[in-house]
This record gives structure tokens, sequence and C-alpha cells, in this order.
């Protein structure tokens, strides 16, 4: 009987490393201790010479150039679509496989949009990108799919609370500054998101598409949605909204399937299934919270209950909180080159 050949542990490559996932992405791959020859950072100039801690080392930071990537094997970008665009082909090209956390590549159909508890089985598929989708597609659609799977959900309403960590480091920082002054008295002139961020909300920071009304992360998580579950037809219109919390977003979900379904076997699905955990306390009003969602794998959902405004029985509505630095997005990624 032949022997199978170990393959070397890969050198991997962190691009966006000194951002707010990129430092989830050091954390992730050192505590899951995933196997790997070398670590590499990168981000822009600006960080060149800092380092960043990982598993009792301080690396060094380095300005990312085109050349790069010889030598390594996986590549992580977390620095923005217009990094990813210019660079992830080079980091092909040099024989890496990259998992993108930007936008850059998630709609394209020879890339793989993966959430692995979801379709792994796409990865046979890449190319040399793998996209790992919106962080609030992962977060609502991951719960999901035990449903999915079971009783095809034929209609999907989300409502979100997304975090200031979504838009990055700086847009958590311009919330902890503007609590103290809004709390001082003094004025503040945000600089990072477009509206007042303490004690308010707003409708999300990006572009609105004048032909349909919803915005850039509204389309993304339909389009996203439809991707993920490869099911063109399953119907979904979302609101986005930013919240005045730091990490962790919420989302408000309702579901329609083809079949009646109870809240009962909602649960039942849910039990167990991988990347979820039930918080579901009716008698201690204990429910999704994002402060519970911080710094933990799992997405939480709860308040499941029948949606009474459908006569038929085949909705349901609940509510889900996840970490998405982690789940809705370093952790995905490193769970994608765990599955590679
Ligand atoms: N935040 C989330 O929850 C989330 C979830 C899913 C996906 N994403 C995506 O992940 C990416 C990073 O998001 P983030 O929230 O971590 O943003 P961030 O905190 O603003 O970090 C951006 C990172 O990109 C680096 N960077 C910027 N321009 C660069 C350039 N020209 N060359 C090399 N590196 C460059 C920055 O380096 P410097 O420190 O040197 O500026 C920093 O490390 C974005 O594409 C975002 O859409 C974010």
């Amino acid at each position: 009987m032949s022997q199978g050949v170990a393959r070397p542990a890969p050198v991997v490559a962190i691009v966006g490393a000194t951002g707010a996932v990129g430092v989830e992405l050091l954390r992730c791959l050192e505590k899951r201790r995933f196997p790997l020859s070398q670590l590499r950072l990168f981000a822009s100039a600006r960080s060149a010479g800092r380092t960043l801690p990982f598993c009792g080392e301080a690396l060094p930071v380095s300005e990312l150039q085109e050349d790069s990537f010889t030598g390594v094997g996986i590549a992580l970008f977390s620095a923005g679509a217009a990094t990813s665009r210019r660079f992830a082909p080079l980091a092909v090209r040099a024989g890496a496989t990259v998992i993108d956390n930007s936008s850059a590549f998630r709609m394209d159909p020879a890339v793989p949009l993966v959430v692995p508890e979801i379709n792994a089985d796409a990865l046979r598929e890449h190319r040399g990108i793998i996209a790992n989708p919106n962080c609030c597609a992962i977060i609502s659609i991951t719960p999901l799919w035990p449903v999915q799977r079971a009783n095809r959900i034929m209609r999907l309403m989300l409502a979100t609370y997304q975090a200031a960590s979504g838009a990055g480091a700086a847009a958590m920082e311009e919330l902890r500054e503007a609590t103290r002054a809004y709390l001082d008295g003094r004025a503040y002139q945000q600089r990072v998101l477009p509206h007042p961020y303490a004690f308010n909300l707003f409708s999300h920071n990006t572009r609105i598409d004048p032909l349909t009304g919803y915005n850039e992360e509204e389309t993304k998580v339909i389009q996203e949605t439809r991707k993920i579950f490869g099911d063109p037809d399953i119907r979904v219109s979302a609101t986005c909204v930013r919240v005045p919390v730091l990490r962790a977003h919420s989302v408000a979900i309702t579901f329609e399937c083809t079949r009646p379904i109870t809240p009962g076997q909602v649960r039942e699905l849910l039990q167990g299934a991988p990347g979820v955990r039930l918080v579901d306390d009716a008698e201690r009003n204990h429910f999704p919270m994002p402060q519970d969602a911080s710094g933990e794998d799992a997405i939480l959902v709860g308040r499941i209950r029948q949606d009474v405004s459908d006569p038929q029985g085949r909705s349901i509505a609940l509510f889900v909180a996840g970490d998405q630095l982690l789940k809705g997005a370093a952790l995905n990624a490193v769970q994608i080159a765990e599955a590679l």
C-alpha cells in the first residue's frame, strides 16, 4: 500500500494585517493552531515597521508590494476591494490561493463564495481566488441553512443592526470618541461615518442604487444569499442600519418556507447545528445580544416564534447576533483555509 506524502505547511500571508479584520485573522490562526511554516504580514506604507503579536513573537508588518507573494501558499486579503483587485491576481500568479474578505470578486461567477457550513463543496471549483461573503450575509444565513435544507425558504426579510466594527478600526475609534464628546457636552466632527454616531443610528453608509432604492450593503446581502444557497429564486429583501454598538452585528429575520413550519421544528433543526448557538430563554428575557456575541465564534439565535402575520403557518421570525469580525470575516476565512 502506498503511503500518502504529507504536504508541507504553507507560507501564509495576511494583507491588511493591521486592520479590524486583520488582527482577528492573526488571532484565529493562532487560536486554531493553523498549520503554517511562516506568517507574513502586509499593510499600507503607513504601517511598515510596526509589529503584531503572533504565537509569542512580534512579527514585522511590511508595505504590500507587487513582489510580496513569492513563496506564499495562502494569502488572506482584508484591505479593501481596490487592493484586492490590484494584488489578488498577482498573488495567484505567484502561486498563492487567495481568500478575499473584500467585495471585489464575490459576484464573479468564476469565484466561489463560501460559508463552509453551507457550501464547502464550491471550493473544489476555485481557480485561485475564493471570496468570503459579506458579514451580514454570513451572520444571517448560516443559521438558516438547516431550515433551508429541511423546508425550502421561499422568501426572506432582514433588518440589520450593524456595529461600528463592520466599518473598520477607524469607525470603532470614531464611536468611542464621539460618545466621549457627547457625554462631555463637546462638539464632535465625524471623519469616518457620514452622520453623528453617538446615541444615534442611520441607514447603512453605502451608496443607494437609484433604480432599486436599495443601498450597496442591502444589495450584497440579497445577491450573495442567492449565490451561497445556490438558489437564484429565493426572494430576499433587506434594510441595513448602522447602530452605535462597538462590535457584533444583529439581524431581525423573518422567513417563509415552502410548507408549514413551527418554532419547535426550527429549534430542533438549529440545536447542535454547526456555527450556531441557541440563546432563546423567554422566561429570563435573554436573547441574542451583540455584547454576548462579541468574541464568540458561534452565531447566537433566539426569539424564535411563529410569524403571526402569515395565516398559512409557513413563516418564522427570529433574531440573531454574531461577531462579524469573526464568523462574518476572519473566522470564516480561516475555516475556508482549513477546508482547502
Ligand atoms: N470589518 C468587518 O466586519 C468586515 C467584514 C467583512 C469584510 N470586511 C472587509 O475586509 C476588509 C478590511 O476591513 P477592515 O474592517 O479590517 O478595515 P480597516 O480596519 O480599515 O483595515 C484596513 C486594512 O487594510 C490596509 N490597507 C489599506 N490600504 C492598503 C493598501 N493600499 N495596501 C495595503 N494595505 C492597505 C490597512 O493598512 P494600514 O493600517 O496601513 O492603513 C489595514 O490593515 C474590507 O475589504 C472590508 O470590506 C470587513
